[in-house]
């Protein structure tokens, strides 16, 4: 196992009715005029922003509101955000919605702390400090409630990148799964991909002799594995989504990839897919990793075979580990196909002629690659993008 340091600060408020508490933590954790930020409107129909500025008016704190987060966000937004928080006075924020609504609200934080463009922490430059950032959840999929990143897309050229820092780390995450009980099942089945993704980003490791991660990344893909199907059949079972949500959190605030190189790949690769087609993340991951998991199996076969034995319940085949390894990817695929995710560029609707422009934007050059289970030229990530039409 690798060192490491490990700081989570996030004060996590779970279960049914916490959402009415927001106000009380607000308090707690020092705000006292709180932009509340959310998407396009589920909040809206659902009554969850009602509720949680009745919160805020009982504990006497003032608050602005800015809506209109898409999937996807994007820079324009955050812009704006930054304006009126720095105009308002605004000291606390507060992000009621996805993981889309909380990394907006994280760079609207860190920007109104930095002279500077926001974008350079996309560009690499560590959050060192933000405003207090706080979160109300309704949907169990980025992670990003008990995350220090924040993912954004910059309109002029569609890059999507991410910022991190400890300082974008949520102070209290307010996680009720009730509030994901009215997500379409695309959007639950996406969330679940995602949360399954951020283990397979931490699993596929050169560490040697990381039991301990290695068994809570199996714990949570067997979670999901149980879990999700059952949310797809009854969208309403509180139990199934509280499991979920939880997993959802479990899986990247990297509890589970402490102590151990992480790939991450997979997910640039796929950034590029939802910069272009505006398709959910989760999709995007579902297309991106059974490809790039062909394409990469050679360089261990026998963490391939070890998934697919422990997680998939695949027979080992000792003669010929690499079976076993195929067949532990070909019973993801059909997972993810039995809970209505795509897994080709054409179920996606993503097109092969656009391949050379997705590479290019990834900007490896000639020499630069990406990942580390196995490092990536511009030609592996072309190769993978072909094997996923
Ligand atoms: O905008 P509204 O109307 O709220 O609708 C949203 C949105 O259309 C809807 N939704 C959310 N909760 C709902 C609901 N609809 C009905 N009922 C509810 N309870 O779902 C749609 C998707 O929401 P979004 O926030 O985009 O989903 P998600 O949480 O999957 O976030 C995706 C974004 O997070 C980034 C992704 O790249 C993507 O931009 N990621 C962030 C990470 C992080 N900060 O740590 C890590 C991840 O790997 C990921 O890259
Ligand atoms: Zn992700």
């Amino acid at each position: 196992m690798n060192n490491f340091t490990f700081y989570s600060p996030t004060y996590f408020v779970f279960g049914k009715g916490t959402e009415n508490e927001a106000g009380q933590y607000v308090s707690r954790f020092g705000g006292s005029k709180v932009l509340i930020h959310y998407g396009g409107g589920s909040v809206e129909r659902s009554g969850l922003l009602d509720r949680v500025k009745e919160s805020l008016k009982k504990q006497n704190i003032d608050f602005v509101q800015l809506g209109g987060v898409v999937p996807n966000p994007r820079s324009g937004l955050v812009y704006e955000g930054i304006e009126l928080c720095r105009k308002e006075n605004v000291d606390f924020i507060l992000a009621v919605g996805g993981g889309s609504v909380i990394d907006s609200a994280k760079a609207i934080a860190a920007g109104v702390k930095y002279d500077g463009d926001f974008w350079d922490f996309y560009e690499g430059k560590p959050v060192m400090e933000a405003l207090p950032v706080a979160t109300v959840l309704t949907i169990a999929a980025a992670g990003s409630e008990g995350s220090g990143d924040s993912v954004i897309t910059k309109e002029e050229g569609m890059l999507k990148r991410g910022a991190g820092g400890e300082a974008l780390r949520p102070v209290f995450s307010i996680l009720n799964p009730e509030l994901t009980q009215t997500l379409p099942p695309y959007q639950t089945a996406s969330g679940a991909t995602d949360i399954m993704a951020h283990v397979f980003e931490r699993y596929f490791t050169n560490t040697k002799e990381v039991e301990i991660t290695d068994r809570l990344c199996e714990a949570v893909l067997l979670t999901m594995i149980k879990e999700v199907p059952r949310v797809i059949e009854d969208p309403n079972n509180y139990e199934a989504r509280a499991n979920i949500m939880w997993a959802g959190m479990v899986a990247h605030n990297n509890i589970v990839g402490v102590g151990r190189e992480q790939d991450w790949s997979s997910h640039g690769i796929e950034h590029e897919l939802s910069a272009l087609y505006d398709v959910a993340h989760g999709a995007g991951l579902a297309v991106i990793f059974p490809a790039w998991m062909t394409y990469v199996m050679k360089h261990d076969i026998n963490r391939f075979a070890q998934i697919a034995v422990r997680v998939w319940g695949c027979e080992m085949n000792f003669a010929n580990p690499e079976e076993t390894a195929k067949e532990g990817i070909e019973r993801l695929k059909k997972f993810l196909t039995s809970i209505g995710m795509p897994i080709s560029f054409a179920e996606l609707g993503a097109k092969e002629e656009d391949i050379p422009l997705m590479v290019e934007k990834l900007g490896l050059g000639e020499r630069g690659t990406m990942g580390s289970f196995v490092p990536l030229t511009a030609k592996d990530v072309e190769a993978i993008y072909r094997l996923a039409l």
